[in-house]
């Protein structure tokens, strides 16, 4: 059996995270949610008031951040630990949502973030999900995948995920917000959105979770076998 890296990448929204917990669960892989640690960056240089048009305070604020994944056995999912704080709930609210994508832009930030998931996938067996994974943190991934959807599909997965949180959003504020964000990581600079050259692509507008992960179970297990 070989040990392999997983890297989903896509636009947001699009079930990539639920997507890879599943298949991590299945090949009891380590999970990581590549987004989670751009959010909790965003939201401790909202909290600190920040000026992110500032490389000077952007260092600085970096070097006084840690984040961890702290997994916890008897429900099977991990948690983002910033500072030791667990922002799982906070990491999602809109305000952090708005600013994400500004922020993840930010060269340091990448740096500083890249370096942190290129060191958790040392020892493979690993599915990560994000923008970059295919194209700058794990360009050598076995398996890569692209994962798309319709606009509509995307929103109303999105609104109902909020509703189920209690989260007070209306449809129009989060097809905005998916639009701004697909549109500024698509368009940076530095690791700009893009399917690698060699990802498969998965548009799972029609499919159900549990059709999604069979097709990509497959796939998975013809490059740990093959
Ligand atoms: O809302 P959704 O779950 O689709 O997004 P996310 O995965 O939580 O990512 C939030 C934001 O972080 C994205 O809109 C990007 O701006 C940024 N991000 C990134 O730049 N690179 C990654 N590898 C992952 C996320």
């Amino acid at each position: 059996m070989k040990k392999i890296i997983i890297a989903i990448d896509g636009f947001s929204s699009c079930g990539k995270s639920t997507l890879a917990k599943q298949l991590a669960q299945k090949l009891n892989y380590i999970f990581v949610d590549s987004g989670s640690m751009y959010r909790a960056i965003t939201l401790f240089f909202l909290r600190n008031h920040i000026d992110w048009n500032k490389p000077k305070e952007v260092q600085k604020a970096l070097s006084e951040i840690h984040l961890d994944f702290e997994y916890i056995n008897e429900e099977k999912q991990s948690h983002i630990l910033l500072n030791d704080e667990n922002v799982d709930v906070l990491i999602r609210d809109m305000l952090v949502s708005e600013n994400v994508s500004a922020v993840a832009a930010i060269k340091e930030v990448r740096d500083f973030a890249v370096a942190q998931q290129q060191l958790m996938g040392k020892k493979k067996q690993i599915v990560m999900d994000g923008r970059d994974i295919g194209t700058t943190v794990f360009p050598n991934a076995a398996l890569k995948i692209f994962v798309t959807a319709d606009i509509a599909v995307r929103v109303e997965r999105r609104f109902k995920e909020m509703l189920a949180k209690n989260n007070i959003v209306t449809i129009e504020e989060i097809q905005n917000n998916l639009e701004m964000r697909d549109y500024i990581d698509s368009n940076r600079e530095i690791s700009p959105l893009r399917q690698a050259p060699d990802a498969i692509v998965l548009d799972n507008s029609l499919l159900t979770k549990e059709e999604q992960l069979a097709l990509v179970l497959g796939w998975a297990k013809e490059k740990i076998e093959g």
